[in-house]
Protein backbone atom coordinates (compact mmCIF):
# COMPACT_ATOMS: atom_id res chain seq x y z
CA UNK A 1 0.00 0.00 0.00
CA UNK A 2 1.67 3.34 -1.13
CA UNK A 3 0.27 6.75 0.03
CA UNK A 4 0.82 9.46 -2.57
CA UNK A 5 -0.59 12.61 -1.17
CA UNK A 6 -3.48 14.25 0.25
CA UNK A 7 -5.74 14.20 -2.42
CA UNK A 8 -8.36 16.43 -0.86
CA UNK A 9 -9.93 17.94 2.65
CA UNK A 10 -13.65 17.74 2.84
CA UNK A 11 -15.11 20.62 4.54
CA UNK A 12 -18.70 20.28 5.61
CA UNK A 13 -21.14 23.89 3.88
CA UNK A 14 -24.84 24.43 4.37
CA UNK A 15 -24.49 25.91 0.85
CA UNK A 16 -22.31 26.30 -1.81
CA UNK A 17 -22.57 29.45 -2.93
CA UNK A 18 -22.08 31.42 0.46
CA UNK A 19 -19.30 29.20 0.92
CA UNK A 20 -17.95 30.06 -2.38
CA UNK A 21 -18.00 33.95 -1.77
CA UNK A 22 -16.23 32.95 1.59
CA UNK A 23 -13.10 30.67 0.32
CA UNK A 24 -12.92 33.51 -3.33
CA UNK A 25 -12.57 36.30 -1.11
CA UNK A 26 -10.09 34.56 0.45
CA UNK A 27 -8.61 33.90 -3.20
CA UNK A 28 -9.82 30.21 -3.68
CA UNK A 29 -11.16 29.27 -7.14
CA UNK A 30 -13.32 27.01 -8.22
CA UNK A 31 -12.43 23.93 -10.33
CA UNK A 32 -15.20 21.70 -10.37
CA UNK A 33 -18.59 20.81 -9.49
CA UNK A 34 -19.82 17.27 -9.22
CA UNK A 35 -23.28 15.98 -7.81
CA UNK A 36 -22.72 12.64 -5.79
CA UNK A 37 -26.06 10.98 -5.47
CA UNK A 38 -25.00 8.01 -3.69
CA UNK A 39 -23.65 10.31 -0.83
CA UNK A 40 -26.87 12.97 -1.70
CA UNK A 41 -24.16 15.40 -1.80
CA UNK A 42 -23.27 18.45 -4.13
CA UNK A 43 -19.35 18.82 -3.81
CA UNK A 44 -16.89 22.06 -5.48
CA UNK A 45 -13.25 21.26 -6.04
CA UNK A 46 -10.48 24.19 -4.89
CA UNK A 47 -7.24 24.02 -6.07
CA UNK A 48 -4.69 23.90 -3.94
CA UNK A 49 -1.44 23.33 -5.27
CA UNK A 50 -1.86 19.39 -6.32
CA UNK A 51 -4.40 19.20 -3.47
CA UNK A 52 -7.85 20.72 -3.40
CA UNK A 53 -10.48 21.76 -0.82
CA UNK A 54 -13.68 19.90 -1.60
CA UNK A 55 -16.21 21.51 0.00
CA UNK A 56 -19.47 19.53 0.36
CA UNK A 57 -23.39 20.82 0.77
CA UNK A 58 -25.75 17.82 1.38
CA UNK A 59 -28.61 18.09 -1.13
CA UNK A 60 -31.25 16.04 0.68
CA UNK A 61 -31.91 16.16 5.02
CA UNK A 62 -30.62 12.47 5.02
CA UNK A 63 -27.25 13.01 3.89
CA UNK A 64 -24.29 12.06 6.52
CA UNK A 65 -23.29 15.75 5.56
CA UNK A 66 -26.72 17.11 6.37
CA UNK A 67 -26.20 15.41 9.98
CA UNK A 68 -22.50 16.39 10.27
CA UNK A 69 -23.63 20.16 10.01
CA UNK A 70 -26.55 20.25 12.47
CA UNK A 71 -23.65 18.72 14.81
CA UNK A 72 -20.76 21.48 14.33
CA UNK A 73 -19.71 21.69 10.51
CA UNK A 74 -16.08 22.41 9.58
CA UNK A 75 -13.49 20.12 8.81
CA UNK A 76 -14.96 16.38 8.09
CA UNK A 77 -12.35 14.53 6.31
CA UNK A 78 -8.88 14.12 4.99
CA UNK A 79 -8.80 12.67 1.86
CA UNK A 80 -5.48 10.48 0.93
CA UNK A 81 -4.55 9.00 -2.93
CA UNK A 82 -3.23 5.74 -2.80
CA UNK A 83 -2.01 3.68 -5.39
CA UNK A 84 -4.16 0.24 -5.12
CA UNK A 85 -7.41 0.84 -3.15
CA UNK A 86 -8.30 -2.80 -2.89
CA UNK A 87 -4.15 -3.95 -1.53
CA UNK A 88 -4.65 -1.24 0.33
CA UNK A 89 -7.92 -2.45 1.99
CA UNK A 90 -6.95 -5.96 2.09
CA UNK A 91 -3.77 -4.72 4.29
CA UNK A 92 -6.07 -2.61 6.74
CA UNK A 93 -8.10 -5.75 7.15
CA UNK A 94 -5.05 -7.89 7.95
CA UNK A 95 -4.03 -5.25 10.32
CA UNK A 96 -7.62 -5.23 12.17
CA UNK A 97 -7.75 -1.75 11.18
CA UNK A 98 -11.60 -0.27 12.22
CA UNK A 99 -12.76 0.26 8.57
CA UNK A 100 -16.58 2.05 7.07
CA UNK A 101 -16.27 0.61 4.35
CA UNK A 102 -14.96 -2.80 3.41
CA UNK A 103 -15.04 -2.69 -0.07
CA UNK A 104 -14.56 0.49 -2.54
CA UNK A 105 -17.50 2.96 -3.78
CA UNK A 106 -18.06 5.27 -6.40
CA UNK A 107 -16.51 8.64 -5.49
CA UNK A 108 -16.33 11.70 -7.70
CA UNK A 109 -15.72 11.77 -11.41
CA UNK A 110 -15.08 8.21 -11.60
CA UNK A 111 -12.54 7.87 -8.92
CA UNK A 112 -13.14 5.01 -6.40
CA UNK A 113 -13.10 6.05 -2.32
CA UNK A 114 -12.90 3.73 0.98
CA UNK A 115 -13.35 5.48 4.09
CA UNK A 116 -11.35 4.54 7.69
CA UNK A 117 -13.35 4.76 10.80
CA UNK A 118 -12.36 8.18 12.85
CA UNK A 119 -12.03 5.66 15.69
CA UNK A 120 -8.49 4.02 13.95
CA UNK A 121 -7.08 7.87 13.24
CA UNK A 122 -7.01 9.67 16.19
CA UNK A 123 -10.66 10.72 15.80
CA UNK A 124 -10.21 12.15 12.27
CA UNK A 125 -12.43 10.51 9.56
CA UNK A 126 -9.88 9.29 6.73
CA UNK A 127 -11.26 8.74 3.06
CA UNK A 128 -8.58 6.44 0.61
CA UNK A 129 -8.93 7.28 -3.17
CA UNK A 130 -7.89 5.72 -6.04
CA UNK A 131 -7.69 7.48 -9.64
CA UNK A 132 -10.01 6.39 -12.04
CA UNK A 133 -7.89 4.47 -14.45
CA UNK A 134 -6.49 5.83 -17.41
CA UNK A 135 -7.12 9.55 -15.68
CA UNK A 136 -4.83 12.37 -17.33
CA UNK A 137 -1.85 13.65 -16.22
CA UNK A 138 -2.66 14.05 -11.87
CA UNK A 139 -6.14 13.10 -10.53
CA UNK A 140 -9.05 15.34 -11.28
CA UNK A 141 -11.56 15.10 -8.78
CO1 LIG B 1 -13.83 13.44 -0.05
Amino acid sequence: MKILKIDHLGIAVPSLAEAMKAWEALGFTRESTHEVPTERVRAAFLPVGESRLELLEPTDPRSVIARFLEKRGGLHHVCVLVDDLEAALAELKARKVRLIDEAPRAGADGSRVAFIHPQAAGGVLLELKQAPAGAPGPERT
